[in-house]
């Protein structure tokens, strides 16, 4: 098979256009965060994975942002209010998860700008988004940063204390993906839709399925 290889000590961009290329399709984690005055901030991550089951621990990457060097307002809010919430995208508001994605100044509010509804969550002072099936209340457990120049990523870990799920995705107590939509993203303005799954039977059959 041929090869193309190339060293990862170069630009920024080449590792990156690799990377989003590689590891797909890419979950999406939309991260609603307080601003310091109050008002509401949202933006999707999709360098974001599980962790641990219990606790229950999600981490996702905001990276510096490459246009200015700065970090983002996500990481900003998360540092000071030490609290965030997770909502996950379905096909259905697709358009209005990418609006959320707007570099706006600091403190102005993404709901607005997408259209989606901020709902109280139960025990944190962030907002859930109500157009998303579920949702993550999150508190801010620890992070690690890989430097502070464009591009640098850093990963920002969360203990879920309370979730929330549409209770139409369920059948016998689990989510079903064909009812859930999910969507992934791919690279590029590649987005990834969950419409054709296939089975394969687990093969350790000691293992315990709960
Ligand atoms: C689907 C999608 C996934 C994204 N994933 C990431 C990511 O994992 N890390 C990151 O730093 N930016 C990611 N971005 C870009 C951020 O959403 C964008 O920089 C946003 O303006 C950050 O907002 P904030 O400054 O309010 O935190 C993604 C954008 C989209 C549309």
């Amino acid at each position: 098979m041929d090869m193309t290889t190339f060293d990862t000590n170069g630009e920024f961009a080449s590792n990156y256009k690799f990377l989003i290329g590689s590891i797909l399709p890419r979950p999406i984690a939309v991260v609603s965060t307080r601003n310091e005055d109050g008002s509401n901030n949202v933006a999707p991550f999709s360098f974001f994975t599980a962790v641990s089951a219990k606790p229950m621990i999600i981490a996702f990457s905001p990276l510096i942002r490459s246009s200015t060097g700065e970090m983002k307002d996500t990481p900003k809010n998360i540092f000071r209010e030490k609290e965030f919430v997770v909502n996950f995208v379905s096909e259905e508001i697709v358009d209005q998860i990418n609006t959320t994605s707007a570099e706006l100044p600091y403190g102005q509010d993404e709901f607005q700008l997408a259209g989606l509804t901020p709902i109280d969550s139960e025990k944190i002072k962030a907002k859930r988004i109500k157009e998303s099936k579920i949702h993550f209340e999150c508190i801010y457990r620890d992070h690690l940063s890989y430097g502070d120049e464009p591009g640098c990523g850093q990963i920002i870990t969360g203990e879920v204390i309370k979730v929330h799920i549409s209770s139409e995705l369920l059948d016998s107590g689990r989510i079903v993906t064909q009812t859930y939509k999910p969507v992934g993203r791919g690279a590029g303005n590649d987005w990834i839709l969950c419409d054709h799954v296939i089975q394969k039977e687990r093969l350790m059959g000691a293992q315990i399925q709960k």
